[in-house]
């Protein structure tokens, strides 16, 4: 099996002041110490230079939440991937579902996204997962599937190399429910082994988070399935505690977690 370093990423949503964000960073980088996870915050594009300020000379890695798949153009509101790179991003979350229900974000777009990520130098996080109703009729399987191919379908195996997924069931976002730890597992298996189908190294090298309602007290439980590798957190990643908490459990429960801080 790879050695797949455990990730935690902190999805702050649309949340915080400039001044909140500079405490939060700071919280997260002091208590990030020599956890052996590799740890990730998200805050709105705004207040990046703010939390670069805080986590530059830390073992926090920054990321956004969204970007445009276009270089330059008219194109208002847009931010891209390239003006992301300067403000010390390394990852960017992409095809979130609040964008994709929201924001009408089609799986062709979130794929185009994920390739601009990758051209910039960053590592796109795919955000995949079904809703309740799709969960309901048996459709699991089917959404997933379609989701991931939309980027194999323009961007082939390769696009997985330099790429984490994360699960997120809709019906457990923000909701307080969380999938089971054997739900989790069971998807979590299921992308592998479809993109291992492509290619068994990629497959297995491959970082799936889960995302929908990780708390401290049911982080331990899921990331010690085999197939889940770290988090994505949204309302439990606003507080420094909770969201260091959520960090601890995925390095005591990670088997393959190096000592120390993750490289930059
Ligand atoms: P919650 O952890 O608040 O359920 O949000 C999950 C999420 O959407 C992370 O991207």
């Amino acid at each position: 099996m790879a050695n797949r370093q455990s990730l935690i990423a902190g999805n702050w949503k649309l949340n915080g002041t400039r001044s909140s964000v500079v405490k939060l960073a700071s919280e997260i980088s002091v208590g990030a110490g020599s956890l052996g996870v590799e740890i990730l915050v998200c805050p709105v594009s705004v207040h990046l230079a703010d939390a670069l300020t805080v986590v530059g000379n830390s073992p926090v890695h920054l990321g956004a939440q969204n970007c445009s798949d276009a270089v330059t153009g008219a194109l208002t509101g847009e931010v891209s991937a390239d003006m992301l790179v300067e403000f010390g991003c390394e990852y960017v979350i992409a095809g979130h579902s609040e964008r994709r229900a929201l924001f009408h974000e089609s799986s062709e777009q979130v794929a185009a996204k994920c390739l601009a990520v990758q051209k910039a130098g960053m590592t796109p996080i795919l955000c995949v997962g079904e809703t309740l109703e799709q969960r309901e009729t048996g459709q699991v399987e089917t959404v997933i599937a379609s989701q991931l191919d939309a980027l194999l379908d323009v961007g082939g195996i390769d696009a997985f190399r330099q790429l984490v997924i994360a699960y997120e069931p809709v019906w457990a976002i923000g909701t307080g429910k969380t999938a089971s730890p054997e739900q989790a597992q069971a998807v979590h298996e299921m992308i592998r082994e479809r993109i291992a189908t492509q290619d068994a190294e990629v497959g297995d090298a491959l970082r799936i988070l889960y995302g929908g309602s990780v708390k401290p007290d049911n982080a331990a439980l899921l990331f010690s399935q085999p197939d889940i590798d770290g988090g994505l957190i949204g309302g439990a990643a606003l507080d420094a505690e909770s969201f260091l908490a959520i960090c601890e459990a995925a390095a005591t429960t990670s088997d393959s977690a190096p000592i120390g801080s993750p490289a930059r």
